[in-house]
């Protein structure tokens, strides 16, 4: 998943993970969550042939379709796409949650194992859309729980500044098995993108700090940082 998902992920994880296995993708506005999502996505469904679910909440699909064009990417035939943003205008109070869930389930029975990764862009547009209490909270925690019960590859995008915790609303940073950080660092006067990996559950892993750049394949790891 994470190496051929991401061209140079080799350079950061010892070996691959196994599904079921969620991770936090974060970062502030900007930082290439959405670009890396469809990289990593994109790349694994071409290579096993697999399906994937993408929900967009933030933006629209013609506006993914441009993210593609820009960095080269083409999405493979078997990716679904769905736009949560018609959804939002049509129905105010409808539950997101239960709506992924029940696509989710959907597309499971159509297409068995075959279905391997979700991605989920981004939690933070949910929240907004919701009503954040503690009945929220544990339905977050529930919805997480059938996440991982899918046997899925998960990313789910949360907006998060630089130095704040994995956590939004709830607990995402301790439910996850993964995060991995994407930032905007200043180096020698050029700002630099960087990726890194704080919480990769059943490997080794390297902490530091990555660049990262597009190259015609999608988002790919230049190599460490160093100060
Ligand atoms: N072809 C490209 N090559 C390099 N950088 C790009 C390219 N296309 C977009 N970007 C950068 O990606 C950023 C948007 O990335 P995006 O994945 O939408 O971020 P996020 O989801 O974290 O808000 C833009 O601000 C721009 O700097
Ligand atoms: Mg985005």
């Amino acid at each position: 998943m994470f190496i051929g998902g991401i061209a140079g992920m080799e350079r950061v994880i010892s070996h691959d993970v196994n599904p079921p296995y969620l991770s936090l993708l974060t970062g502030p506005p900007g930082s290439m969550k959405t670009s890396f999502a469809l990289s990593i996505i994109s790349n694994h469904l071409r290579r096993t042939g697999g399906f994937g679910l993408y929900c967009t909440v933030e933006e629209t699909v013609d506006s993914l379709l441009k993210t593609c064009n820009s960095m080269g990417l083409e999405l493979p035939p078997n990716l679904q796409i769905t736009d949560l943003t018609e959804l939002r205008k049509e129905n105010e109070a409808m539950d997101y949650l239960k709506f992924t869930r029940r696509m989710i389930q959907h597309f499971k029975q159509e297409r068995g194992e075959q279905f391997s990764v979700f991605i989920l862009d981004s939690l933070g547009a949910i929240y907004s859309l919701t009503k954040v209490d503690e009945e929220m909270r544990k339905k977050m925690f529930g919805f997480f729980d059938f996440l991982r019960n899918q046997g899925l590859y998960t990313f789910i995008i949360t907006e998060r500044q630089s130095g704040e915790f994995a956590e939004l609303q709830g607990n995402e940073g301790f439910i996850a098995d993964g995060i991995i950080n994407l930032g905007l660092d200043r180096r020698n006067g050029k700002i630099v993108r960087t990726m890194q990996v704080e919480k990769m559950r059943h490997i080794r892993h390297s902490m530091e700090k990555q660049a990262i750049d597009i190259s015609p394949g999608g988002v790919t790891v230049l190599g460490p940082l160093f100060d």
